[in-house]
């Protein structure tokens, strides 16, 4: 099933939060944008949570590598570049360490309990290397700016997991590593530090505790025990929170936009994603298959007649085998524009009725706010 032209619109008008999640590098951070542009562009005051976006692409969102605060994108911007724009874009760096530290501060039961954790070495590793930080903290993030009055739809970037699960699975992977089970071990460990040993640590609680070379110097049984009491005074705290977080993204005002590419590893593993998400009761929006090849012209086949009358129609001068080079690639293009579409038709089958919407793979990449307002057209009218 091919979408109706409206899909995306309507998720755009009627929903709170669009969340894009996918494997990696299909375009979850340029769908992000894309969306976050058209419904701006709608009328709409938009805010995009955004992780880690190309250079380019952050620039013309106004934003920069160095900061974190919400930024919101001069709409004089949208004009230069012949783009109307009825609402706003604000646009937002999503930074890992800095969204637990605050969660730290909201969770102590004073503001010195928070700065010990805080300057607590192991505290420093856990916060942004643990299994599922990252995914969790883009969805604490989200719970923290979903009800913000001065936004009526947020959009939310996933990390770049190598496998889209880990997003879904975050909080309880983030729980089961900070687990009490963990914990006591680690109790007990430092209780008989008489045996207690680096390598022993590493092996037995390699969640935690992979990398923990990295941390040396004086002071690490100390630094460990007060880890420990510290985020154990929190636990509580967190524990409650996760599932709160998981309680917000079943909202009916919540979507999910699954991206994938036409290849087929990354739809058999959005399509085991879109199970999942219906396990979990999360609403799930539409799919979107970016960078699908669109089959050339003449799909039909030229010949090297073709590509020479061509060549010579254009007053060129190209090498002898030139027609012949044009012909392998025009039916390359043809050959991979099929392969796309028969994919994408699978897909159709077994997508469980969520309408598909195709982005055609652009020449250039996505980094300016003209090639994002065109893909917002793209993604409001229905595809490719
Ligand atoms: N339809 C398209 N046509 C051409 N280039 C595209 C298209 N969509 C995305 N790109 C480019 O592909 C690259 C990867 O896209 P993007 O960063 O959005 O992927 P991602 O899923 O967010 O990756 P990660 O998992 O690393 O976060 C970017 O350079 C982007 O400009
Ligand atoms: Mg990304």
């Amino acid at each position: 099933m091919t979408a109706p032209p409206d899909a995306l619109s309507t998720l755009v008008d009627t929903r709170r939060v669009l969340v894009t999640v996918g494997a990696g590098g299909v375009g979850k951070t340029t769908t992000a944008a894309a969306l976050s542009v058209a419904a701006a562009r709608r009328g709409k005051r938009v805010l995009c949570l955004t992780i880690d976006p190309a250079k380019r692409l952050a620039e013309s969102l106004g934003i920069s590598e160095m900061t974190t605060e919400a930024v919101t994108v001069d709409n004089g911007r949208f004009e230069a570049a012949g783009v109307e724009m009825k609402g706003s874009l604000t646009a937002m760096m999503l930074d890992t360490k800095r969204t637990f530290d605050e969660l730290v501060v909201r969770y102590s039961s004073s503001k010195a309990k928070a700065d010990k954790l805080l300057s607590n070495k192991l505290y420093q590793y856990v916060s942004t290397s643990l299994a599922g930080t990252q995914e969790y903290m883009a969805m604490e993030k989200l719970v923290a700016v979903k009800d913000d009055p001065r936004y009526d739809l947020v959009v939310l970037d996933t990390p770049p997991t190598a496998n889209a699960l880990d997003f879904l699975d975050a909080p309880e992977r983030l729980m089961e590593a900070l687990d009490s089970a963990t914990m006591k071990w680690f109790v007990e460990a430092f209780q008989n530090s008489g045996k207690f040993s680096l390598n022993l640590i590493a092996k037995s609680a390699a969640a935690v505790l992979k990398g923990i070379g990295k941390i040396t110097g004086g002071g690490f049984l100390e630094a460990m025990a007060e880890f420990i009491s510290e985020l154990n005074d929190l636990f509580g705290g967190f524990k409650e929170r996760a599932s709160r977080v998981q309680q917000t993204l079943r909202g009916g005002d919540v979507a999910f936009v699954l991206v994938t590419s036409p290849a087929p590893p990354a739809i058999k593993e959005v399509l085991y994603f879109a199970e999942r998400l219906e396990e979990a009761r999360m609403p799930r929006g539409a799919l979107v298959v970016n960078r699908f090849h669109v089959s050339p012209p003449f799909a039909d086949g030229v010949s090297e007649a073709d590509a020479a009358a061509g060549i010579a129609a254009r007053g060129l001068s190209l090498e002898e085998d030139a027609p012949a080079r044009l012909v392998q690639a025009h039916g390359d293009a043809v050959r991979l524009a099929s392969l796309d579409a028969a994919n994408v038709r699978a897909l159709a089958t077994t997508a469980g009725g969520m309408p598909t919407v195709r982005i055609a793979e652009l020449e250039t990449d996505v980094h300016d706010i003209a090639l994002l307002a065109r893909l917002s057209d793209v993604l409001m009218s229905g595809g490719v």
